[in-house]
């Protein structure tokens, strides 16, 4: 394999260009052409390369984003689409592609596989909803933005006596509020991937404030409801106020740690191994913090869990 490319699909996440960086110097080291491809397979359907060079990928290691832009592309999940996108790389006389993305680019690169296109997946989302692998590059840095950002609300929390309800990203995953939930000594997590009692949370609230609590932090998975969904219903049935704080998009963004810069490197340069040792159709991770891989087709079946046990911790420590 003489030529290679890379993209970025679907929601960015910190790292994503730490791993381009490692894709495109792991590939030059191999004696290997890389071409970046922009906006995801919205780009590569309009054949939106370009070459990328050592220097290309100079001074990014530590910036969120992607040099490459990212998109989500509907017109994609058509047959022809893809048709059209490996025709693209077929001209350039490119021979294999790594996607960085989450589960829905993962499918686009089994699409392109099953075609006979060699193609390669990286996990790249702050959801850490992908199976086949213990973290997906960007969750560490996702994670970390989540606990600054309660730590000040707690802060306020604690001045003015009040419950927050803390909404966080992660689709219909719960990794990012449970394991943030922990981190800042949640007196409630809400998740998708375990039902929960409002007479709970009122109970854990109510118990809060008779033992002279200052304040109460409630987080809660996008993939569950709205913040403000809850809000209403603690006031409306239950007369508890509240505050609301939507974290948003500031979790995908800012400087990748350390553990996604390193996870991003590792994974990038065992991809561009393997479209050399012809492996193709296939999704790397990192477990028990041994690079992996398996078939692309068959972890897009799978489901990933949770750690057992996480949940149960916190509510033991948040009593
Ligand atoms: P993520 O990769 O972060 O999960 P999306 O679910 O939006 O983000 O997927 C990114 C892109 O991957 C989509 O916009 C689409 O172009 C492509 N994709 C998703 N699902 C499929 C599918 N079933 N077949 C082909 N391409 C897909
Ligand atoms: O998959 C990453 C993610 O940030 C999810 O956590 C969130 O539900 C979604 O993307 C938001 O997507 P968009 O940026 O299109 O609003």
């Amino acid at each position: 394999m003489k030529k290679i490319a890379v993209l970025t699909s679907g929601g960015d996440s910190p790292g994503m260009n730490a791993a381009i960086r490692a894709v495109v110097r792991k590939g030059i080291h191999e004696g290997v052409e890389v071409y970046g491809v922009y906006q995801g397979y919205s780009g590569l359907m309009d054949g939106k390369l370009i070459k990328l060079e050592l220097g290309s990928v100079g001074d990014i290691i530590h910036r969120g984003g992607t040099i490459l832009y990212s998109a989500r592309s509907e017109e994609f999940k058509k047959d022809e689409s893809q048709h059209r996108a490996i025709n693209q790389l077929k001209d350039l006389g490119i021979e294999g592609l790594v996607v960085i993305g989450g589960d829905g680019s993962y499918r686009g690169a089994a699409k392109l596989s099953e075609k006979g296109f060699p193609c390669v997946g990286l996990p790249g989302t702050i959801d850490n909803d992908i199976p086949g692998t213990d973290y997906t590059i960007g969750y560490d840095t996702a994670l970390n933005t989540v606990i600054k950002s309660i730590d000040k609300i707690r802060d306020t929390a604690t001045s003015h006596d009040r419950t927050f309800i803390i909404e966080v990203m992660g689709r219909h995953a719960g990794d990012i509020a449970l394991f943030s939930g922990l981190a800042v000594g949640a007196e409630s997590i809400i998740i998708p991937e375990i039902p929960y009692e409002i007479q709970d949370v009122v109970d854990k609230l109510k118990t809060g404030i008779k033992r002279g609590k200052k304040h109460s932090i409630i987080v809660l998975a996008e993939g569950v409801c709205s913040a403000s969904e809850l809000a209403k219903e603690l006031m409306d049935n239950y007369q508890l106020e509240t505050r609301i704080s939507v974290l948003g998009h500031i979790q995908r963004g800012g400087t990748p740690t350390c553990f996604d810069r390193v996870l991003a490197s590792r994974l990038g340069a065992r991809a561009v191994e393997l479209l050399i040792e012809g492996k193709a159709g296939r999704a790397i991770g990192m477990e028990k913090q041994e690079i992996v891989d398996y078939d692309i087709v068959e972890i897009l079946k799978k489901r990933d869990s949770l750690p057992e046990g996480v949940y149960t911790l916190s509510k033991e420590l948040s009593i």
